[in-house]
């Protein structure tokens, strides 16, 4: 029998709150749709896949294809039912078995494939893996919490994919039916059909919250690697403007000329927590083409940083920053800085300073830099 495998991977992840779609954010150094479709390509029931991403991605998806034949990439839709059939709408004629896999499920073992399609081999119209609920069920509302009465959990499961179907019935249920259906089993039913469960894996959980990355890459074995970034930063006196340096107002200090508040501290440790998360630099984040940050506070950019890193399941666990400039003189505040910083990071900040000997731009008192480097890990 024909089989083919459509990759769902075209939602926007909102619930992980990443500034990429979910299928592109990245796991141990891979994207979620490259660790699918690299396990896929170990399976060893031969397949064609068809990958479903979101409109304007898909350059970045043929490049995972490049090994294997009659591969196909579609642009899915607004919702994952719309999704599912632009990647039917791209299925062989010959297409006997389909597979509908959600590509944040990227640890599903390929022994799940094996069940799925099997059943349906065996005559099955469909077949959707499912894996036992743990824990006990209520039903609750916004005002109360209604604890008896709850459904018993031993007659439950938790839908998981891929879904297996018999190619020309699932096109046939999607063709019949209107509106929005949270999985494919769903429409199969609404159509008439019985689909019978066959056993999933736990470790095929969808990655949903940021949390769920940290698990994925627990299980990857990859957790123990920390993530190294390092970045300097320069600004020039500026005797018009307050300081603002480690977080911290220095009065009578002669301020830092920049877009923002120029506080070069701040702005090494984000350019360089961006970096450790390949997250890209502070000047694409909040360059001078960013009227909003105009004059703006740089722990703004530091609390949007970590955001995003949170968001890619990574935070920070620590940090060292050196001042290099004449003045001000750090030591009085060193350790009010580095508190202040440690807050504003929520991960240990070590703070020192030096010169530079009076040479360099620093040294003939024109400005003042720094240089950081955090290291980041899973959260
Ligand atoms: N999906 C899709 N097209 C959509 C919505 C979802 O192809 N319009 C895919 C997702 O890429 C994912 C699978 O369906 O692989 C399951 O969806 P879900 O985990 O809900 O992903 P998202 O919709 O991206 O996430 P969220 O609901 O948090 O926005
Ligand atoms: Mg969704």
């Amino acid at each position: 029998m024909t089989t083919a495998v459509v990759l769902v991977a075209a939602g926007s992840g909102s619930r992980l709150g990443s500034p990429f779609p979910k299928a592109f954010v990245s796991l141990e150094g891979k994207t979620l749709l490259q660790h699918c479709v690299e396990r896929l390509g170990e399976w060893s029931r031969p397949h064609t896949v068809v990958l479903v991403v979101p409109e304007g991605w898909q350059e970045p998806a043929r490049a995972l294809l490049t090994s294997s034949p009659g591969a196909r990439v579609v642009t899915g839709g607004a919702t994952r039912t719309a999704s599912v059939r632009a990647g039917l709408a791209a299925l062989g004629e010959d297409t006997d078995v389909v597979l509908i896999h959600d590509a944040a499920r990227v640890l599903m073992p390929l022994d799940v494939f094996d069940r799925v399609v099997e059943a349906v081999e065996a005559g099955a119209p469909g077949a959707i893996p499912h894996v036992l609920v743990v824990d006990t069920l209520v039903r609750i509302s916004p005002e109360t919490l209604i604890t008896e009465g709850g459904p018993n959990r031993d007659e439950l499961g938790g839908v998981q994919t891929p879904q297996g179907f018999v190619a020309s019935k699932l096109i046939a249920a999607y063709e019949a039916v209107a509106g929005d259906f949270s999985d494919d089993a769903a429409v199969m039913r609404e159509a008439g059909h019985d689909v019978v469960g066959v056993a999933g894996d736990v470790r095929g959980f969808k990655i949903t919250y940021p949390e769920d990355l940290t698990r994925a890459a627990s299980v990857l074995g990859a957790s123990v690697t920390p993530l190294v970034g390092v970045a300097m930063d320069v600004h020039q006196f500026d005797e018009n403007t307050p300081l603002r340096l480690a977080g911290l107002t220095w009065e009578g200090e002669k301020g830092l000329s920049g877009h923002s508040d120029g506080d070069v501290v701040l702005h090494a440790i984000v350019d360089a927590a961006l970096q450790a998360a390949r997250l890209g630099d502070l000047g694409e984040h909040f360059g001078v083409d960013r009227p909003e940050f105009a004059g703006a506070d740089s722990s703004v950019f530091l609390s949007h940083a970590l955001s995003l890193l949170h968001a890619q399941g990574l935070r920070v666990s620590s940090v060292g920053v050196q001042v290099i400039g004449n003045a001000p003189k750090i030591g009085p505040r060193r350790l009010e800085a580095q508190e202040t910083l440690t807050a504003l990071v929520g991960a240990p900040v070590a703070l020192s300073a030096t010169t530079t000997d009076g040479l360099g731009l620093t040294g003939r008192g024109e400005g003042v830099a720094a240089i950081a480097t955090v290291v980041l890990s899973t959260t």
